[in-house]
């Protein structure tokens, strides 16, 4: 997604040190590998065990020094920069691989009946299937509300609870007909398919995206050497605020309050924004991959001097 923008903002060198945090199958890393030129070195990053094979497909086409470490991007990058890793450039690629969307077992899609699941690590102790059983109606409006802007928000949480008094939820089949329950009829068919944006805040919930994110960026700036280049495809507004106000606090440096008339604290801007707006992508793309419509990319990159 957004292949040619990212390899064109992230501009690789041959023998350069890059961090892919969201492997995947590896499209974005096969791609970046091209401009390491067979030097360097790829450290592959995700939280799906499947993606190793997916790395160990692809390993030809890697730099010989490349590695493959299962977890979750915030977790590792801490550790990797805790050990004095350095990178030249650090990609993340949010959210769900195709591979996860189109794996019916693995509960992501609501377009297939199938175990309510949705974990992206399939270790990890709570699915989608715990957190629809066992958060009070107030909660699920909540996380339905913000994470996936969800109207019937209320009416939804509303109905899962009360079906769920008689028997729990396993599997996905049944929470959407839950929500389209819950759903006017009149308002069920706008606004792409009914069941969409409930399924988006739950596997955001399950897999804590955005408090992975969080972490995950500081840690990215640190393993940044000076003119090193991070960038972020993300796929919801909550996301890419996340990233757009990251990058602009560190492009800043000063943290000052605004009512000082000078800067005492002396803080130096780590980043320079190299996207000032999220670059988006073609209508190419989009014509091709629709599920790339909502995508944003955004590029900083590390001051010589910080
Ligand atoms: C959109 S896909 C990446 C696709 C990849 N760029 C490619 O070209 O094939 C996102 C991947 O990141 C992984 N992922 C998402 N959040 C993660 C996290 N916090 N830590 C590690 N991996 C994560 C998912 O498991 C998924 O494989």
């Amino acid at each position: 997604m957004l292949a040619d923008e990212v390899r064109e903002l992230l501009a690789v060198q041959p023998g350069a040190t890059l961090v892919d945090g969201t492997f995947g199958a590896g499209g974005h890393s096969r791609l970046l590998a091209a401009d390491l030129a067979g030097q360097g070195r790829l450290i592959a990053i995700d939280r799906d065990p499947e993606a190793r094979m997916y790395f160990e497909r692809v390993r030809r086409e890697l730099p010989p020094q490349s590695r493959f470490l299962r977890g979750d991007f915030a977790v590792v990058l801490v550790q990797l920069a805790e050990n004095g890793v350095e990178a030249d450039a650090v990609i993340l690629d949010l959210g769900i691989s195709s591979m996860q969307i189109d794996k019916p077992e693995r509960g992501f899609s609501y377009a297939v009946d199938a175990p309510l699941d949705m974990r992206m690590d399939p270790s990890a102790t709570r699915s989608a299937r715990d957190i629809v059983n066992e958060l009070d109606e107030r909660e699920l409006a909540d996380i339905f509300r913000r994470y996936g802007e969800e109207r019937f928000a209320r009416q939804i949480a509303q109905a899962i609870v009360r079906r769920r008094e008689s028997q729990p939820f396993e599997r996905t089949g049944e929470l959407v007909e839950t929500i389209k329950s819950a759903i006017p009829a009149p308002r069920r068919f706008g606004d792409g398919h009914p069941a969409k944006r409930v399924f988006q805040a739950l596997r955001i919930t399950v897999n804590e995206e955005l408090e992975s994110l969080e972490r995950a960026l500081p840690a990215a700036l640190a393993m940044l050497r000076p003119g090193g280049r991070v960038a972020v495809i993300s796929f919801h507004s909550l996301e890419d605020r996340i990233v757009k106000r990251f990058f602009a606090a560190e492009a800043r440096g000063c943290v000052c309050p605004p009512d000082l008339p000078v800067c005492v604290c002396g803080r130096e801007p780590r980043l320079r924004l190299v996207t000032r707006k999220a670059v988006r992508p073609s209508p190419q793309e989009v014509a091709d991959n629709p599920r790339s419509a909502s995508a944003r990319l955004r590029v900083a990159a590390r001051t010589e001097t910080s």
